[in-house]
Parts: C-alpha cells; sequence; structure tokens
C-alpha cells in the first residue's frame, strides 16, 4: 500500500530532477540522504517547537532493525522497526502514517504537526521506510483499559526482582533511579515513587485524608493511563501488549508500594 505521504514525496523529488542536469548535480553533491537527516531529527528534542519538551521520538520507540534483545528496553509505543508498510496505526486509530507521527508530536512532544509538505515530515518518512524491511507488515495491537484494576490480588505472586528489571527496562530511561531520581531524563520529570508520596494527590495540605492506597494507585493509573483519561502531564501510557498486569505488580513490590491491608 503507498500512503500519501510516501506519493507526495516521490512527486516532490521528480519535480527537483526536471529542473535540469547542472542543478541536479549541484543538488547531489551536497545532498545528504533524506533517511539520514530523518534518523537524526528522531533522536532530537528539539523537533518539538516546545522548550520544555525532553522527548525525541527514539525516548518512546525502538528504531534498531534487528531482533530486540530478550530483557531490553520496553518501550510504551510501538517498534518502528517495519512501521510503515503497517494497514493501520495507533491500534487502528490511525490509518495515514504522517497522522500517527504527528499524534506523537503533538501530543507527547508538545510540539506542531508537520504539514505533508514540510521536508521534515518526507526525511521522517524516509527514515522509517529505511527501517522497514517487511513489506506488508501486521498492525500492533494496543490495548489502553479504560478502567485501571486495582491490582492488590497479584501482590502475594508479585516479583520484586523481575520488577527491578521492569524498572530498569521500561521506567528508567525517563524517572532515572527511584527515590534518588538520578539518570532522569529531564529535571521536571518526576522521581517515582517520592514524587507521588510528596506529592499533593497523596499528600494533600487542606488536611482532608487521601485514599490508603493512593500512592500505588496513581502509578497504576500512570502506568496504564499517562497523560490521557484527563490525567495530565507527558507521560505515554503503557498498553496490556507492552506491560500485562502481572508486570506491573512486580514494579510495584519493587518500588515497596504493597497494597495497604
Ligand atoms: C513520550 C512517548 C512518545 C514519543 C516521544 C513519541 N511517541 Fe510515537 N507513540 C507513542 C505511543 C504510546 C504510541 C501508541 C502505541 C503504539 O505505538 O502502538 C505511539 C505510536 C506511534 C506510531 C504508530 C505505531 C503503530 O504501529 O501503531 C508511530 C508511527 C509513531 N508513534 C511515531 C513517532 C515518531 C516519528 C515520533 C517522534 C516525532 C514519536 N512517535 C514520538 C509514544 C511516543
Ligand atoms: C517516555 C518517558 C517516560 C516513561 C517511559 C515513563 N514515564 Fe512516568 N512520567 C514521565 C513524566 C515526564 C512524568 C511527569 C509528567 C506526568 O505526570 O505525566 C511522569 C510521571 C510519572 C508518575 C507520577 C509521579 C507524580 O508526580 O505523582 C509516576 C508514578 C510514573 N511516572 C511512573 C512510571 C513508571 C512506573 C514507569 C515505568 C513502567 C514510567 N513512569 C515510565 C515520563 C515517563
Amino acid at each position: 500500500m503507498r500512503l500519501p505521504l510516501r506519493r507526495a514525496s516521490g512527486l516532490g523529488l521528480r519535480a527537483s530532477g526536471r529542473i535540469g542536469a547542472v542543478a541536479l548535480i549541484a543538488a547531489c553533491t551536497t545532498d545528504v540522504p533524506a533517511a539520514k537527516i530523518g534518523a537524526e531529527l528522531a533522536a532530537d528534542p528539539s523537533l518539538s517547537t516546545s522548550p520544555v519538551n525532553v522527548f525525541s521520538c527514539a525516548s518512546c520507540h525502538a528504531t534498531t532493525v534487528g531482533d530486540v534483545p530478550a530483557g531490553g528496553p520496553i518501550y510504551p509505543g510501538a517498534d518502528l522497526v517495519d512501521s510503515t508498510h503497517r494497514p493501520s496505526w495507533w491500534g487502528g486509530g490511525e490509518r495515514r502514517l504522517l497522522d500517527a507521527m504527528n499524534f506523537c508530536l503533538v501530543t507527547m512532544m508538545g510540539g506542531t504537526a508537520l504539514d505533508e509538505s514540510d521536508p521534515r515530515a518526507r526525511e521522517l518518512d524516509e527514515w522509517l521506510e529505511s527501517i522497514s524491511p517487511d513489506d506488508p507488515s501486521p498492525a500492533i495491537p494496543f490495548t489502553v483499559v479504560l478502567q485501571t484494576d486495582d491490582l492488590a490480588p497479584l501482590a502475594a505472586e508479585a516479583d520484586a526482582a523481575s520488577g527491578r528489571a521492569l524498572y530498569r527496562n521500561a521506567c528508567r530511561g525517563c524517572h532515572g533511579e527511584p527515590v534518588t531520581g538520578e539518570g532522569k531524563i529531564g529535571s521536571k520529570t518526576s522521581t517515582v515513587p517520592t514524587d507521588t508520596v510528596d506529592g499533593p494527590v497523596c499528600a494533600p495540605t487542606d488536611g482532608s485524608t487521601p485514599p490508603a492506597d493512593c500512592v500505588r494507585a496513581v502509578t497504576v493509573e500512570k502506568i496504564r493511563h499517562g497523560r490521557f483519561f484527563d490525567i495530565g502531564g507527558l507521560m505515554p501510557p503503557f498498553s496490556t501488549e507492552t506491560l500485562s498486569d502481572a508486570q506491573i505488580a512486580d514494579v510495584l513490590a519493587y518500588l515497596k508500594l504493597d497494597p495497604v491491608p
């Protein structure tokens, strides 16, 4: 299937070819392949126009062709390898690749959507094409739970050692070490779980009593819903395919967020 974005870029290339041989040679000698520029854009937080953004595309997506190593990073976003030949994106919610990317650029990175005619849209598209050898490629399921479950029943079986590995692979890249926040991606990124323990939801200053499992519940809510469902902030959600409930229970055990008996 040819995407509107690819069609537009193809037309653009042919148009410049008609300028004439001299212009073409001049262009070729200085030309950095669009895919290479796209790869750089995908690793650069300043693709977003937001001065407070710290994320690049690579903060949330695997981008390396080849087998993902077992025990390697767990990203909230789908693997971008083979992404151009999928029939749909965002669990079927997006039908155009540019829209799928722009959704991330706008909602996750606080940036401005790229127009189809923007050279950066073509460069990102060429880069994605260059890391998409499989054609066709199946859509990636993305199940977001509406109501987060109370994972207390899973707590007895939860494994803090597994939770440590999961935290390192799924959370540490943004949050740094628990409690100290050492190595976090940006100064405004929360320290887990300290900022929730001391935060306005679980430590209200108006004298009201927070729910017993407040920190646990906020943590589950953030993992499952991120900034969506009117929660706010910047964190991406993790689908049930990316992190199972049992895995989240392991992370909670590692963070010592046992259910209140
Ligand atoms: C803060 C995290 C985050 C950032 C930054 C981010 N994304 Fe995403 N992206 C997601 C999540 C979450 C999804 C939805 C889950 C999924 O991929 O299926 C997603 C989905 C996508 C999809 C659809 C994948 C599919 O097969 O369904 C594409 C394509 C994509 N992002 C490209 C980009 C590009 C390009 C950038 C940089 C401009 C970017 N993303 C930045 C989190 C992010
Ligand atoms: C792509 C970066 C990213 C990843 C990956 C990520 N987070 Fe976050 N998270 C953030 C940012 C940024 C915030 C602060 C803004 C917000 O609340 O959305 C945050 C907020 C939170 C909060 C709320 C803290 C508070 O202030 O009360 C919790 C809890 C949390 N994250 C837990 C996790 C856990 C556990 C994981 C791993 C399963 C994880 N996050 C993965 C970026 C990330």
